[in-house]
Formats: structure tokens, sequence, C-alpha cells
């Protein structure tokens, strides 16, 4: 039960008993250069199809799981990578009674708890050679891993590539490695990008949307491009990015368009026949090299080194200053909402897009607590509701709040309300972080 004078006490009248502040900020460091990304050469993308199409063509007309054609596809791009520097690891699965592959490609180097990984699937359907489905992702992305040995990268990112079996058959390949990949190693990969027919021959560039910063990056190439992108909407998890969002792997991608139908209104922007299907050769014989739009598949392969260069050459930037008040406020059962003040001085210009707020506040039923930032010019932020059946105790939490309309430098609250009887507790401490 809480008094008057407690509540008057624990609203941010106190002087803190101690208000630990970091060193000011140094002078902003210059953005590292990045380095830009390569031109993909669409004729190396080509070629590969070129040999794609051959190995089918020797092989019965297709690359199919548990087929010749699909061997000696996988033999094809592990040789490229192998004499490229590639750590390469072949990964054996049976399905349906066949053996399949799966291909992954490490590149030596960056940082081993921050994988950026890219893959597409190689096998064909059994009726066609597949040249579009899945040739073309397989080819753009095998480019830019060349295209990294070339350049000899050296990311911040662990790069990995990845080209999967029997993706025709359910998913198969790109499944069973996710499934037999650690806890410990899914944690480590920060993004899986996949390609799954990018060179459809009456083409739309829609771009996934299930992660806003992998989706991010290739909306930028694209309208640097002046090319207008959609969200990929064609069969949401009917690729191999589907097992990686399924555990929580950050997934993006880019895809031309499959069997549905191009609208007027697509046929405006992007050019093309309206009403005729993205790839009218979708799962079918005349998926071939003729069934190849080149100015489609010259742009996605640019976009795809684009996003590795980007996002695996991306730093952390240097860390800001830390303002935190360390003095307990007690919060009233059921009452008034208290604060807690930190004042931040010496910060230029508005807060980051990203402010982190630290808040340790110990209490016996986190759900009775109510959370707010409050900027310095009132401006509330929440950063929790209350809730009945969130029985645990403490709030012990790092939120991210997206200040960047306020003003740094000004005295910032954790405001607290208890709204529920019973249970009680304390702020410990709170912190921001710039
Ligand atoms: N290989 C995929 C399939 O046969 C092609 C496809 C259809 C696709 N819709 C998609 C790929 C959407 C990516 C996104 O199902
Ligand atoms: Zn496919
Ligand atoms: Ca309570």
């Amino acid at each position: 039960m809480a008094t008057a004078a407690a509540v008057t006490l624990a609203a941010g009248l106190l002087v803190p008993a101690t208000l630990a502040q970091a060193a000011p900020a140094q002078a902003p460091a210059a953005p590292a250069a990045l380095a830009a990304a390569p031109d993909i050469p669409v004729a190396n993308v080509k070629a590969h199809l070129t040999q794609l199409q051959s190995i089918a063509t020797a092989n019965g007309g297709n690359r199919a799981h548990g087929r010749a054609g699909y061997k000696a596809s996988i033999d094809y791009v592990k040789a490229k990578l192998d004499a490229a520097g590639y750590t390469t690891t072949l990964q054996t699965f049976t399905s349906s009674g066949a053996t399949g592959y799966n291909l992954i490609a490490d590149w030596p180097g960056g940082d081993p708890n921050h994988v950026l990984m890219a893959g597409s699937h190689l096998d064909s359907v059994t009726s066609g050679p597949g040249i579009n489905d899945n040739g073309s992702g397989s080819a753009g992305v095998l480019e830019t891993a060349l295209a990294v040995s070339r350049a000899g990268l050296q990311p911040t990112k662990h790069l990995r590539f990845g080209w999967w079996g029997a993706e025709e058959l359910g998913l198969i390949g790109s499944k069973y490695y996710v499934n037999n990949l650690p806890t410990t190693e899914r944690s480590k990969i920060d993004g899986y990008l996949n390609f799954d027919m990018i060179g459809s021959p009456n083409p739309g560039y829609f771009v996934y949307d299930d992660d806003p910063t992998l989706e991010g990056v290739f909306k930028t190439y694209f309208s640097g491009l002046g090319v207008q992108t959609e969200i990929e909407t064609e069969g949401d998890g009917r690729s191999d990015h589907a097992p990686f969002k399924n555990v929580g792997i950050k997934v993006g991608g880019l895809f031309s368009g499959a069997d549905y139908t191009k609208t007027s209104a697509q046929a405006a922007k992007w050019g093309g026949t309206a009403g005729q299907a993205f790839d009218r050769c979708y799962h079918s014989s005349c998926d071939t090299t003729a069934n190849i739009n080149d100015t489609a598949l010259d742009r996605n392969s640019d976009a795809i080194a684009y996003a590795i260069w980007t996002l695996g050459t991306a730093t952390t930037p240097p860390p800001g200053p830390v303002f935190e008040n360390t003095a307990d406020v007690q919060i009233p059962d059921n009452g008034a909402a208290v604060t807690s003040s930190v004042t931040v001085a010496n910060v230029p210009g508005n807060a980051p897009a990203t402010l982190k707020v630290g808040v340790d506040i110990r209490h016996t039923y986190r759900g009775d607590l109510v959370l707010d930032l409050v900027a310095p010019d009132g401006t509330a932020y929440r950063l929790k509701s209350s809730s009945t059946s969130d029985s645990a105790d403490n709030v012990i939490a790092e939120y991210t709040v997206n200040a960047s309309s306020e003003v740094a430098n000004g005295v910032w609250k954790l405001k607290v309300q208890d709204v529920a009887a019973q249970d009680t507790g304390y702020i410990n401490s709170w912190k921001l972080s710039f």
C-alpha cells in the first residue's frame, strides 16, 4: 500500500544516489569505406546455365533429385567453388529411396558468430531441365560466390552459400540442412537469402517481405536502378527459405514469378505480356536456356551481389555513450506511476532510431507493470503493457525505441505503473544506450 509521501519521493524528486555516466561520445568516426559491390557479368551467369542445360541434355533431359543430372549439377558447382578457394561440404540425405545432396560452401574468414547465408535449390523437376527453376538462382548465387573470390573480399560476416537438393519434392534438402544444424549454429546465422527463379521470361520483380532489413537492401538496390518491386506473394513458404524462417532465422530473397499471370498493371511497370504467366514453361520441358529473360537475370544477379556486399561487409558502429540511474525507486502497489530520470548531455542532434533502454525492475509479478520511456519533450514510448497472465518475476530487459524524432539531450524518464493489487517491487536501475 503506497503512501502519498512514498509516491512523491519515488516520483523522480529523489536525487539519484548514483548517476553513472560513460565518457562523452568521441567525435563520430568517419564511416568505414564500404567495398562497392561488383557488377556480376550476366554472360558468366548464362555460361553456368549453358552448362546446366548440357548436363540435363546428357542425362535424360532433367536434373531431378535421384537422377544423374542432379549429381552432375552438384559436381559442376562444387568444382567451381573448390577452384575459387571455398571450403565445400557435400551433405547427403535420403528421400524417396534415392540419395540427395546439399552443397555448402564457406568463404574462409569473417566473424564465425555472424553468418550471412545465401542459397538456391539446384534440382529440377523430372519433366524438364529446370533452367529458370532453378538454374537461374543457382547460377546467380554461384557467380556471386565466385565474385567474392575474385575480389578477395574480406567480409565482416562469415559468408556461406548453399545449393539445395530435392526442393521440388517438398523442400527436402533445405529442411534436412536446418534440422541437422545445432541450435547454437542456427543462432549464428544473421540472415538467409533465397533465390528461386530469378530469370523468368515474362518477369516480375518480387522481393520477399519476411524481414524489413533484408527486404530493404533489395528494395534499395532496385530503386537505384529505377525498377519498381512488389512483395512476393506467389505462395509464401514455397521455397527453401521456409525451413530457415520456421526456426526463427531472418530470411529474404528475390523471385521473378512462376505460373501466376502478369496483370496489366504489372506489364505497365515492368514491360512484358499482360495476361500471360511470368514463366509459361514453369515445371515443363521448355524450361531451357531459351526460357530466360537476360535483363531479369542480370538485375537479380547484381542484386544478390549487392546484398552480399552490403550485409556481409557492414561494420557494427562503435558503441555510443550510456546514461544510467541506479537509484532504487519503489513502485506503489496498484497505484500511481513513478519515474526515474537520467540526464543526457553532450550527445549532438537527435536520439537514434535504435535507442536501447535497459531496464532492471525487481517485482514479484511483472504482469502488473506498465512501462514507458518518456522523452525530454514529454513524448511517451510504450515499452511494455500489463498482462494478467505474465506471472514471472522481474523485468530485466533491453527495449529498442525509435527515438529519432527526439532531441537527445535533456531529462529522460522511465515511467512505471503497477496496475494490479498484491504484488510489488522497485526500479533497481535503468539505462539509455545511444
Ligand atoms: N520452386 C518453387 C515451386 O515450385 C517456385 C515458386 C513458386 C516460388 N512460388 C514461389 C519460389 C514463391 C519462391 C517464392 O514451388
Ligand atoms: Zn524452384
Ligand atoms: Ca501489484
